[in-house]
Order: structure tokens, then C-alpha cells, then sequence
């Protein structure tokens, strides 16, 4: 079992526009374009049947599959409780790491939402409880995933680097501790929309 975080990124290192009001705005599409026309992207959130094949298609799916539980900032979540359909794309326990206090909000389809308010590492223990067998993702935003990062919680990334340029926005490595964590490239291939970066994390 494995903590692992998988994004998209764009050349310039950033993950998201600075501010929420632009979250589906042109650069927000332009780094998720090589998703949109996936299959298990279109089926998954309800989009209609049809759509590509191939690895990017392949890569997300078994990112899918090997995801018991999520682990999410409380501004993704903000994000996606009204992009999401009802039947939330997850399928799976989420933690929601966060100062609100909330009740269990249980989508169909299998998605439960939990509102963690003691802290990031209580929140991974509840997910790999949840997540049995399978790995815990730590979802987003770039905060989140640089708290579990720093913290020497995460064991390994994946990154889709989109050919975008943002120039400013949140920077998924903004505040990174780099005396503390080191990485070992695992793999790393292309299709023609994208690179996928794959890379193990280990302590100094
Ligand atoms: N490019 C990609 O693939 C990708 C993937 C996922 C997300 N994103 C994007 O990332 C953006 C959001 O990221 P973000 O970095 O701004 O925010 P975030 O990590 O989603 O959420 C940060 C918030 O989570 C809560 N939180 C985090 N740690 C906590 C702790 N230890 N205790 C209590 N509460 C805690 C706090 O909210 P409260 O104090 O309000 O509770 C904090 O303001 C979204 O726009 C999303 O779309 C991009």
C-alpha cells in the first residue's frame, strides 16, 4: 500500500490559476486538455459514451484503479462540490482535510466525503484504514499535496506535464523542503498530448 499524489502540471511548475474564479478558465483547460477526450474520463463522469484509447487513457484508469481512498484540501473540495455530477467521480471513501466542521455528505455511487479537522496525518490514517489493499491519493490542491510532501508522508508522484505555459498561479513545489526530500525517477513516458513523470520519494 502507498501514499501517492498524480497531477497535472504545467511547464512552468504551476497546478491551478491563482485565483478560484479562473479554476475553468483557458489555462485550466488547456492543462487538463489531454483528459477531456479520454474514455474512462468521458464514462467516469458521465459524459457520453466513445472517446480515445490509448495510454493517456490506459494511465488514467489505473490511476483510478489503484486508489482505495483520497485524501483532498478543503478548496479542491470547495471546487469540486458544484463541478462534480451527484454520482461523485471518486467511488471511494474521500477525507477532506479542513478547519469546517461537517457531517458525512454520501454521494451515490460509493463516494463519501469525511471532514477531517485534526490534521493531515489523522486524515491519511483514516484513508489507509479505508483503503484496504489499495493505495491512498492525496488528490489536491498544490497546498495539501506540499504538506504531506514536506511532512515525508507521500511515497511516490506522478505528474502529467502539459504543454502550457501559466506564468503565475499555484506552484506545485512553492515551499517544497528540498534538504529533506529526495526522488528517484521511476519512469517516465509521452503520447502526443502530454508527459507522464513518474518518481519514488525517499528522506535525505
Ligand atoms: N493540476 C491538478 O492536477 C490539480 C489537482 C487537484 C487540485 N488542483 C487544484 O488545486 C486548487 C486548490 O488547491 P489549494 O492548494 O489552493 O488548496 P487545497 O490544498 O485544496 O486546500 C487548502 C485548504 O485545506 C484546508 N486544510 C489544509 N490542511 C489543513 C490542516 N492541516 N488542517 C485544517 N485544514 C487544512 C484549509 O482550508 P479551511 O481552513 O477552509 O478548512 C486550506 O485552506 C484547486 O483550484 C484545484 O482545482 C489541481
Amino acid at each position: 500500500m502507498s501514499v501517492f499524489f498524480s497531477v497535472s502540471m504545467s511547464l512552468d511548475g504551476f497546478v491551478a490559476p491563482e485565483s478560484a474564479d479562473e479554476l475553468m478558465g483557458r489555462q485550466w483547460m488547456e492543462l487538463q486538455a489531454w483528459v477531456f477526450p479520454q474514455r474512462f474520463f468521458r464514462a467516469n463522469l458521465k459524459l457520453g459514451g466513445g472517446g480515445e484509447e490509448g495510454r493517456d487513457n490506459d494511465i488514467l484508469q489505473a490511476t483510478f484503479e489503484r486508489t482505495g481512498a483520497s485524501v483532498m484540501g478543503k478548496r479542491m473540495f470547495d471546487a469540486g462540490e458544484h463541478a462534480w455530477p451527484e454520482d461523485a467521480p471518486f467511488h471511494t471513501p474521500v477525507f477532506v482535510v479542513t478547519h469546517e466542521k461537517r457531517d458525512p455528505w454520501e454521494r451515490p455511487g460509493g463516494t463519501t466525503f469525511h471532514f477531517v479537522n485534526d490534521g493531515i496525518e489523522a486524515a491519511l490514517d483514516q484513508a489507509r484504514e479505508a483503503a484496504g489493499d489499495r493505495d491512498v491519493r492525496i488528490a489536491g490542491g498544490g497546498t495539501t499535496i506540499l504538506r504531506y510532501v514536506n511532512a515525508g508522508l507521500v511515497d511516490e508522484f506522478s505528474i502529467a506535464l502539459s504543454p502550457v505555459l501559466f506564468g503565475s498561479g499555484i506552484r506545485l513545489f512553492e515551499g517544497v523542503d528540498a534538504s529533506k526530500v529526495a526522488l528517484k525517477q521511476v519512469r517516465s513516458e509521452s503520447s502526443s498530448r502530454v508527459t507522464h513523470l513518474t518518481y519514488s520519494v525517499r528522506a535525505r
